[in-house]
């Protein structure tokens, strides 16, 4: 099993294979993920949405961040980790963006970290990237920025707003980000910034002539009923099966066949005579 690297994620570039991303949260995702052979996994602000309950990703603190880093470092041994700078944490000053995205390296775990927007935050990207540690910029859809987006909509759709995205991406790769998420934008758009840029260029809702591809994993699995965007493809209705057991479950317990004889313990098992304690740790 090979690590893999910013150096892998280029090579891949280089090479036309294609890059497969996925967003975790804790350590047991982050271990199926990562056995499963996904590249490159990243702790996502989304998780304020998927995981906190929250409209937008913007309550999200630095120490909730580097919590959820440090859960998914636990369960990754191969995929390349990404953390996310969430809201308020860059914006300021370069400075308190360095500072911040060291706490995400240092505590979290993370090997290189993502921040949202283009052109105006190059010199974010610099201070980062001479701090010794990589960045993925993100741009189109910031959901940080949804409420002067006015909402979750498809960016870049016009000429003027097209020229802009693509002058964001060269100045970002210009800056040293070693890889660009693009969010929610026009397949040809998307595709042009792909072959423009020497870096990989990762979709999301921006069609197949990128790079590679990321979807947060709550949304391929169909854990929500409710959130079905154009651009999610679910893998799973995971959400459905789960409610099943749990159905399955409550009638167990509520008609008293579980647990059942094989789920219990009587005085002659192993452990006989040990304290209930010590029997549980020899169990986990
Ligand atoms: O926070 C997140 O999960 C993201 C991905 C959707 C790219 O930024």
């Amino acid at each position: 099993m090979k690590k893999v690297t910013i150096n892998t994620l280029r090579k891949m570039k280089q090479a036309g294979e294609r890059i497969t991303m996925l967003t975790a949260y804790d350590a047991s995702f982050a271990r199926l993920l990562d056995r499963a052979g996904t590249d490159v996994l990243l702790v996502g602000d989304s998780l304020g949405m998927v995981v906190q309950g929250h409209d937008t990703t913007l309550p999200v603190t630095m120490d909730q961040m580097v919590y959820h880093c440090a859960a998914v470092k636990r369960g990754v041994q191969r995929a390349h980790l990404v953390g996310d700078l969430p809201f308020g944490t860059y914006q300021g000053s370069a400075d308190e963006a360095v500072k911040n995205a060291v706490r995400l390296i240092a505590e979290g775990g993370a090997e290189s970290v993502k921040l949202e927007g283009g052109a105006e935050y190059a010199d974010v990207v610099q201070r980062i990237v001479r701090a010794g540690i990589p960045v993925m910029g993100h741009i189109g859809l910031t959901p940080q920025s949804v409420h002067r987006l006015g909402g979750y909509v498809v960016q870049g759709r016009t000429e003027e707003k097209a020229q802009k995205l693509l002058a964001d991406a060269k100045a970002l790769e210009e800056a040293g980000c070693y890889s660009l998420i693009l969010e929610m934008m026009p397949t040809e758009l998307s595709a042009q910034i792909a072959r423009e840029l020497t870096i990989p260029v990762i979709g999301i809702g921006a069609g197949a002539g990128c790079d590679g591809q990321v979807l947060v994993i709550y949304d391929l699995l169909g854990l929500n009923p409710d959130f079905s965007p154009k651009f999610v493809k679910k893998y799973l209705d995971l959400g459905m099966l789960i409610r099943e057991a749990v159905m399955r479950y409550n009638d167990d317990v509520r008609q008293g066949t579980f647990p059942a004889p094989e789920h219990s313990f009587t005085g002659g098992e192993q452990g006989k005579g040990a304290p209930v304690l010590q029997l549980y740790s020899s169990i986990k």
